[in-house]
């Protein structure tokens, strides 16, 4: 049997392919950035060709600088930013229009009209979602009224809608030639399409969107031992079973081996996604949060989660660097935000598409509050990083009041999670202590994973919670009051940001 697993994991801001061995240490990585397209205030875009080319060209030179052939890998995973919409030609390969991303708000009246007659609520008990800009079905809905030709071509099934897992595996099993037109339940519980008790698409919730039905994947498990099927003959790496697709939240519960209720993680990249596995139960939120599927292996039952999202978090430091100037690099937002005790008064809260989990406000905006002449860069640095911080605080309150699950350690992954300071604020804030494992690209892990499982590379998961171990712990040094008048200072500040439009 082949000796290892890969995954492309295919995120907001760069794509990359990891190789694990069977103890899930890292035999292999590459990684490549792709642009950031922003035409227009609130529209975030990436080229779906250029995603592709990147997500070959990983997965390629990963293999050759470990010299390992495509016959060395047992089985490959998929996972992916979720909700970022793709429509593309199934006869030319070609697509309509750039992926709109998940950040994107361009659809703000679809979904603020979704709420106006009562369809909000439809989605709120089919789909387990509010009706937002960050979910597909608008997005499809606004390619389909703004790109010529897309309309007629999803009438006549030749036009089709993915999410970059979906195109991905279209491509990498022979595009117009034969490829898979597939995504997995936890990418489909991302749409508003998809009813989250019968796992398919749901005919009343794709009326709202005037979305054929043709032009979506087939949902499949996000483990499947049957398989979506091989990486195509034509490329350099033919023959790799593909066994394992899921969004990347969900990747990273697999990864941080989040398999029972009650287990939850933290993932801190350009927004931050804090998941409860809550079983076979589907617990629907009373408190602003997501109901969503967390995973399912095979024809087991799916396994749901409660999500809170937050939209930006880590981007909010690509911001100081590109916008504000005032790091080089994001890693200097710590030693920075280090020049200054504290945050001197100064909040910052980061809406910069609206306010996601649990405010659910499209129309909230940026605000940095309580500056004073004495403040400088850094307590802006600090006021950055504590707003990740806080806005985890914010989803976990509404997380423990919808489940009653009280978070004794929270486990922690993604690129912030090297920044020590953030993450004492993290300890600091929430009062709990923060975990972080030795494997932190929790998320290509779990792909690799869930790929792994489908074709008996890992027995089972127990096998996987052997491979997790910690690598770091930071505990509360706060007082209790400290906790609560900092916490009262952020609450200010969002009522802010939520007030700014009328
Ligand atoms: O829901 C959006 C999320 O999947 C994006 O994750 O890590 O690519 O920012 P990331």
């Amino acid at each position: 049997m082949a000796d290892y697993v890969g995954a492309i994991d295919q995120g907001t801001t760069s794509t990359r392919f990891m190789i694990f061995d069977h103890a899930g240490n890292e035999v292999s990585k590459h990684q490549l950035e792709h642009e950031q397209i922003m035409p227009r205030p609130g529209w975030v875009e990436h080229n779906p060709v250029e995603i592709w080319e990147r997500s070959t060209s990983v997965v390629q030179t990963a293999l050759n600088s470990a010299l390992l052939q495509p016959s060395d890998l047992a089985a490959m995973g998929v996972t992916n930013q979720r909700e970022t919409t793709v429509v593309w030609n199934r006869k030319t390969g070609r697509p309509y229009y750039n992926a709109i991303v998940w950040q994107d708000t361009r659809t703000d009246k679809i979904a603020s009209a979704l709420d106006r007659d009562g369809r909000g609520d439809v989605i709120r008990e089919k789909a387990g979602l509010p009706p937002a800009t960050y979910f597909s079905g608008g997005k499809i809905q606004w390619i389909l009224e703004n790109v010529p030709g897309a309309r007629a071509d999803a009438d006549s099934g030749d036009a089709l809608f993915g999410n970059t897992d979906s195109w991905l595996l279209w491509n990498l099993t022979g595009g117009p030639d034969g490829g898979v037109h597939v995504t997995d339940v936890t990418n489909a519980s991302r749409t508003m399409l998809m009813n989250l008790e019968t796992l398919d698409w749901d005919d009343e919730l794709l009326g709202f969107f005037d979305i054929p039905r043709q032009m979506l994947p087939q949902i499949r498990p996000s483990s499947d031992p049957s398989g979506y099927g091989v990486t195509s003959k034509s490329l350099a790496y033919g023959g790799i079973p593909l066994t394992g697709d899921l969004g990347d939240q969900q990747a990273a519960m697999f990864g941080q081996v989040c398999f029972a209720p009650g287990e939850a993680k933290n993932t801190y990249g350009t927004g931050n996604f804090l998941l409860l596995n809550t079983g076979t139960e589907l617990v629907r939120s009373k408190n602003g949060l997501l109901t969503t599927v967390c995973y399912q292996f095979g024809t087991d039952a799916p396994v749901y989660a409660l999500e809170g999202s937050i939209a930006v978090t880590g981007s909010a430091v690509q911001w100081l660097r590109d916008q504000l100037g005032i790091i080089a690099g994001a890693a200097e937002v710590e030693s920075l935000a280090r020049r200054v005790d504290d945050n001197g008064g100064v909040y910052f809260v980061p809406a910069f598409s609206g306010l996601f989990a649990p405010y659910w406000r499209s129309d909230a905006r940026g605000a940095i509050v309580g500056l004073s002449r004495y403040n400088s860069n850094a307590h802006i640095a600090r006021a950055t990083l504590e707003a990740i911080c806080y806005q985890s605080r914010d989803v976990s309150e509404a997380m423990e009041a919808d489940s009653g699950v009280h978070v004794e350690v929270l486990k922690v992954d993604g690129g912030v999670t090297a920044n020590n300071l953030c993450m004492q604020m993290q300890a600091d804030i929430l009062g709990v202590p923060v975990s972080r494992p030795i494997v932190a690209e929790t998320t290509a892990l779990g792909a690799a994973y869930a790929a792994g499982l489908a074709v008996g590379f890992w027995k089972n998961t127990d096998e996987l919670r052997e491979n997790w171990n910690e690598s770091h712990r930071w505990t509360p040094e706060w007082t209790e009051e400290q906790r609560t008048a900092a916490y009262a200072g952020w609450k200010k500040a969002v009522t802010r940001s939520l007030d700014w439009v009328d």
